[in-house]
């Protein structure tokens, strides 16, 4: 009986895992041929009897014992020679590279929400500009000093890539008019030696509100809803005196150093404070280029560096890596799947 159960067994066993299965069940270590020893009171059995049970025992386990052999043999002649399968299971899958965000634009995306919560419009412009836009409507004259801060890539048509996404503003103006309210976030050039902290391209987000009676108040209240937003906590900012010839007055807005809470430390070169947005009160001299009335309204402008503010956010060490097309860089940025 037990031998026709183990051959039934065999008879469905096709695969060496099911053979050994088939083992286990029958000679394992408390398998059914193994327990009839182990069941059975020799002590009530005839010396004649305790032979004719060993033998038949023995004869049991040797019938089984041949019987797994052959299905073993029987398996491993229909089993498909690994190097005849129609598919190598041994080659590794290929790997799917999932895409990432650049942390500039996932940088800008955020600014663009925070200050769309905030009423502002987000405004495209160009990246090759009239001397007029860059210059000029930002009371920067041909002559003016200030031109040389900005060494420039000129065009052959007398056209410039925009130093700074200020080039917006009075196109701004002169289409949206007064009140007025929007930011200009885009990629900006100059001609600049490159190293850890200069990028001859790398991005800026202008921002612009004019409105009757705009006063530095405004300007410090959105700063400060800005900067809370993006560092996710309460900032302390201040103001020092900063010269643009587009704004007056003009100011350096520094961030409360958020490493070591004012109190010095590398990142902010022990002064407490991190120099981050230069800002001021938007000259009459750019708001009447724009065609408005600057005895009626007033209003702030600031340019915020998105490229530094990334670097800050992110602990990036080297602006170059953000042009550089690196992957190693890249893909850290990656969703976690
Ligand atoms: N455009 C200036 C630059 O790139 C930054 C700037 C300063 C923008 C003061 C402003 C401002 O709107 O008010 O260096």
């Amino acid at each position: 009986m037990l031998q026709q159960q183990l051959l039934d067994d065999l008879a469905l066993a096709n695969t060496h895992e099911l053979v050994e299965n088939v083992r286990i069940k029958y000679l394992g270590r408390k398998g059914l041929i193994t327990n009839l020893a182990k069941e059975t009171d020799f002590s009530k059995l005839s010396a004649d009897e305790k032979k004719d049970f060993g033998q038949k025992l023995n004869e049991l386990k040797n019938f089984a014992t041949e019987k797994l052999q052959e299905a073993a043999e029987r398996v491993a002649a229909t089993a498909t020679p690994v190097n005849k399968r129609l598919f190598d299971l041994t080659i590794p899958g290929s790997h799917r590279a999932f895409g990432a965000m650049h942390p500039i634009s996932m940088v800008q995306l955020e600014l663009e929400a925070i200050f769309e919560g905030m009423g502002f419009t987000v405004l495209d412009s160009p990246e090759a500009d009239t001397e007029y836009s860059n210059f000029e409507s930002l009371n920067v004259p041909a002559d003016h000093p200030a031109r040389d801060m900005q060494d420039t890539f000129w065009l052959t048509n007398g056209m410039v890539l925009r130093t700074h996404t200020s080039s917006n503003q009075v196109r701004a103006l002169k289409r949206f008019g007064a009140p007025f309210r929007g930011i200009f976030p885009g990629r900006c050039f100059r001609y600049e030696a490159i190293d850890p902290s200069h990028e001859n391209t790398f991005f800026q987000c202008e921002g612009l509100m004019v409105d009757e009676n705009i006063s530095v108040a405004h300007l410090i209240g959105v700063m400060k809803t800005l900067l809370g937003e993006v560092f996710k906590r309460d900032v302390k900012v201040r103001l020092r005196p900063g010269f643009f010839p587009f704004v007056e007055p003009g100011f350096e807005l520094d961030l409360n150093c958020l490493f070591c809470e004012g109190s010095g430390c590398p990142t902010c070169k022990q002064s407490g404070w991190i120099e981050l947005i230069p800002c001021g009160l938007v000259h009459p001299v750019v708001l009447e280029h724009g065609e408005i009335d600057a005895k009626r309204y007033s209003g702030f402008a600031f340019g915020l560096g998105l490229t530094r503010l990334a670097m800050m956010k992110y602990g990036i060490r080297d602006i170059r890596y953000f042009n550089s097309g690196d992957v190693r860089v890249l893909e850290q940025f990656a969703p976690v799947l």
